[in-house]
């Protein structure tokens, strides 16, 4: 055991950690342990605030054969953007697998949940969108919407990108020149969200919506869709109907999505059922192909976020930072 706790800040673990290819390589092969039976990821235990539209939720995972694991406590406060914050925040905590000792804070302000979010996003579309897409399209112009659409473009290039949002014309215009200036592409703001998803090969929501709003109609063939905004039991993105379109359906954990992702509502709704196939995206990884046979299949992500995730990132950067010399050493 170390004779300190090292104490990381959002600015060192930035220089470490970024939005490429090796973290989500790491967020892979954190679910494809998962998949394996290899981690152990208890309930998810959240404390809503309902008056200022808030949550706080206590994340972890332990994967056999690493050396510590993390315990996430992230925050999403959706009012926040009007007094010029961002909606998420957080911190992790490095926890000894061999002592239960605690090792590292990191004090990222949820920059980690940020990448390893996108990361999943991106292993969600590389294991089920079509390829060779050139439109896609986002629901939501906040942060979210930026990594996913920065992590997509990582794995299935494209070269358009649409968005909705029922956010104010300034924070559309903001998302339109952040992504163009990010991406180098044409980024548009759409006043139709049907009218988006019509030209679209694969579409990411990515709101804190608490009613459905994606309508079944919406749904083409060959469509792929991601959807991440929902990682609570009062939060719902797509319609129910919309499952009922979808030749294939996946999520992050089953357990989970079917708690507080977007197959809770659909299950509530009547169209999947406990019974209804529907595969982990480890267990998809683990083929080492996409699940996808054919282009014109319709395909569902539901992503909730699982400690899996929170534990890779953590361990990721806290070893570079060791590696580094990086932060500040507290003594026990
Ligand atoms: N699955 C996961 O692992 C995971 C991880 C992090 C965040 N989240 C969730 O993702 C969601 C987005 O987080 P964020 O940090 O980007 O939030 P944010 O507040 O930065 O952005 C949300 C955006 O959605 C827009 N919006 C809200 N309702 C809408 C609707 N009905 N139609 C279109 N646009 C709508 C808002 O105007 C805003 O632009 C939250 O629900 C958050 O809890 C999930």
């Amino acid at each position: 055991m170390s004779n300190g706790i090292l104490v990381l800040s959002e600015q060192e673990l930035r220089k470490f950690v970024q939005l490429d290819m090796k973290v989500i390589e790491k967020i892979e092969l954190g679910f494809s342990e998962l998949a394996a039976g290899k981690a152990t990821v208890p309930p998810i235990m959240m404390l809503p605030v309902p008056e200022k539209n808030g949550e706080v939720d206590i994340k972890s995972a332990f994967i056999k054969g690493l050396p510590s694991m993390a315990i996430k406590i992230a925050s999403g406060f959706f009012q926040n953007p009007d007094i010029g914050l961002p909606s998420q925040s957080g911190q992790m905590l490095v926890v000894s697998a061999e002592t239960g000792f605690l090792e590292a804070v990191l004090l990222d302000n949820g920059f980690l949940t940020q990448v390893r979010t996108a990361a999943a996003g991106a292993i969600a579309a590389k294991y089920l969108a079509p390829d060779g897409v050139d439109t896609v399209g986002v629901f939501g112009c906040g942060v979210q919407a930026r990594y996913q659409m920065e992590a997509l473009m990582l794995v299935k290039p494209y070269k358009r990108l649409l968005m909705y949002s029922i956010d104010t014309d300034e924070r559309k215009q903001a998302f339109v020149k952040d992504m163009q200036q990010k991406l180098g592409i044409e980024v548009k703001s759409m006043g139709s969200a049907g009218a988006m998803v019509a030209e679209c090969g694969i579409v990411v929501t990515t709101t804190p919506s608490r009613k459905g709003y994606f309508e079944p109609e919406w749904v083409h063939s060959g469509l792929h869709i991601t959807s991440m905004g929902s990682d609570a039991e009062d939060k719902q993105e797509l319609k129910g109907g919309v499952f009922a379109k979808a030749d294939l359906i996946a999520c992050d954990l089953r357990a989970q999505s079917f708690r507080l992702g977007e197959l809770r509502g659909a299950k509530e709704e009547g169209f999947v059922t406990d019974k209804t196939p529907v595969k982990e995206i480890g267990e998809i990884i683990r083929t080492g192909k996409s699940a996808r046979t054919d282009k014109k299949q319709v395909t569902i992500c539901d992503l909730t976020g699982v400690g899996v995730q929170d534990t890779m990132i953590a361990l990721m950067a806290y070893e570079i930072a060791k590696r580094e010399k990086a932060g500040i050493v507290v003594p026990r």
